[in-house]
């Protein structure tokens, strides 16, 4: 197990990082620009030493994690605190809090409740950049275009020539606090026990919290985070224009230096509210199944029989209580360790034809992500409506069909069912 984990990370490299100076200077850079830029690209780059964070645990000793839409806690915190920290998640920030000068939402909330607080939505956020010389360049200031402002000259315009453009749909994050405990060795074994032809990626990301620390990531669309905590600051940053200590620079609009709107002093929040963020979430239950009936089980057959659920992976089990993780930041917790989660997800990053042409980080080292997406987890996916990253497929039918790529052979094998298979497919991922 130990040998198998060592080689299994070690290979972890092959998506390895580069020297900062070769990564591309936005066009026309200015200022304010710059010294962002800078602290950005020191912070996302990581130290490329991943550790396994395998721990041990009596075989045959995991537990279903809990799952249900009902707004208590999976026993990370208790009651009380779960409920202080979820206010803190549904708090509307006023320009007196920071708010801006660009965002995109007042709340945590605005983009994440369905059913509850924390669940998906149908908001989406909107990125660009460019290709110079088969480079990508990302819209200057940052590829994620804020839609709102505290005052109408700070509004931030897509600029001419941006031409790589994409809608992003906000995901879930019930139950994430087990997919934040997931171990490095898990994801990369999930991987390299993928088909040549199917074979997901990994991504390294740094963990903002533990100095950079590498890890592999798994939240977003493109896996560019590995921890809750990093999510939240950066989120706090980039859909809410609020500051904090991980990331205590405040946005442009599209490189325009637009601070003079924004009269709080950075860092805009102690990280206090960051770190109750990350708590709701690691608190927060998994996305309960619905009704499981004859043709959902049979669906179920027919799902694994075509291959989605190579991808789409049934079952992961959380490393166990008592494993450091997040690179030593955060202890795995007993309510978390050792548990069965069913996200249908590797958390890993597949080319299926739908990649929206914008990599994690502008960078040599991330440029094979710019086309591939994250599995989508499936698990709540009966209560969404708007699929795919950019929310663009209207039926389940329309989100399987425009699988190409390394999903190509899945396709073409559901094409193949009898409408009777196709009806039972689709009452099972109604069922997730
Ligand atoms: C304007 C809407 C919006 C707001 C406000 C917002 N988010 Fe998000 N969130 C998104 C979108 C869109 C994504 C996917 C982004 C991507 O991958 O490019 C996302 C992804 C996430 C994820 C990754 C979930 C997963 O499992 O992959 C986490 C965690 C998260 N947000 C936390 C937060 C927190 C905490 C806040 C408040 C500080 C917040 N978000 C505010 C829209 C929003
Ligand atoms: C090679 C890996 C792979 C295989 C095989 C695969 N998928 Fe996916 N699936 C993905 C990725 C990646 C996405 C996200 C794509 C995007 O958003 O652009 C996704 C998204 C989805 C979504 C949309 C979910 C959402 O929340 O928007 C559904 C539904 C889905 N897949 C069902 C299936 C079914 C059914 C099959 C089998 C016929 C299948 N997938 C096979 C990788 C795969």
């Amino acid at each position: 197990m130990t040998t198998r984990c060592t080689l299994a990370v070690a290979t972890l490299s092959f998506v390895a990082t580069v020297a900062i100076s070769s990564i591309a200077p936005p066009l026309n850079g200015q200022g304010a620009t710059d010294a962002r830029d800078n602290d950005r690209r020191a912070k996302f780059t990581h130290n490329n030493n991943v550790l396994p964070e395998a721990g041990s645990a009596r075989p045959g000793s995991a537990v279903e994690a809990l799952a249900a839409f009902d707004t208590q806690t999976n026993g990370f915190t208790d009651q009380p605190t779960f409920d202080a920290d979820r206010t803190v998640f549904e708090d509307v920030e006023g320009i007196s809090d920071g708010l801006g000068p660009t965002y995109n939402a007042q709340s945590c909330r605005e983009c994440h409740q369905n059913i509850v607080t924390g669940g998906a939505s149908q908001v989406t956020v909107q990125r660009a950049g460019h290709l110079t010389d088969g480079k990508f360049f990302d819209s200057q200031g940052g590829s994620l275009i804020h839609s709102r402002a505290i005052h109408p000259d700070a509004t931030e315009l897509v600029a001419p020539g941006e031409n790589i453009r994409t809608f992003r749909i906000s995901p879930s994050t019930l139950g994430d606090g087990y997919v934040e405990a997931i171990a490095n060795h898990t994801l990369a074994e999930l991987r390299d026990h993928q088909p040549a032809s199917v074979r997901g990626t990994a991504v390294i990301v740094s963990v903002l919290e533990a100095n950079s620390q590498a890890r592999i990531g798994r939240f977003g669309w493109k896996s560019q985070h590995a921890s809750l905590e990093s999510f939240a600051a950066d989120a706090y940053l980039n859909e809410m224009g609020i500051t904090t200590p991980l990331l205590p620079i405040e946005n442009t609009a599209g490189g325009r230096d637009v601070s003079a709107w924004d009269k709080v002093a950075d860092p805009e929040d102690d990280g206090d509210d960051v770190e109750r963020f990350a708590n709701f979430m690691r608190a927060t239950k998994a996305p309960p199944r619905g009704a499981i009936t004859a043709d959902v089980r049979a669906g179920e057959q027919v799902f694994n029989a075509v291959g989605c659920g190579v991808c789409h992976v049934a079952s992961i089990t959380t490393a166990p209580a008592g494993t450091p993780i997040n690179g030593g930041v955060l202890t795995v917790p007993a309510a978390l360790g050792n548990k069965i989660i069913h996200p249908y997800s590797d958390f890993l990053l597949h080319d299926i034809g739908t990649g929206d042409g914008i990599p994690i980080q502008p960078t040599q080292e991330y440029a094979e992500t710019a086309n591939k997406i994250r599995t989508a987890p499936l698990w709540g996916l009966r209560s969404r409506n708007r699929l795919m990253h950019d929310g663009l497929s209207f039926t389940r039918e329309e989100a399987i069909l425009r699988h190409a790529g390394q999903a190509t052979q899945a396709t073409s094998l559901y094409q193949a069912l009898s409408a009777a298979q196709k009806a039972q497919l689709l009452a099972f991922v109604n069922s997730l």
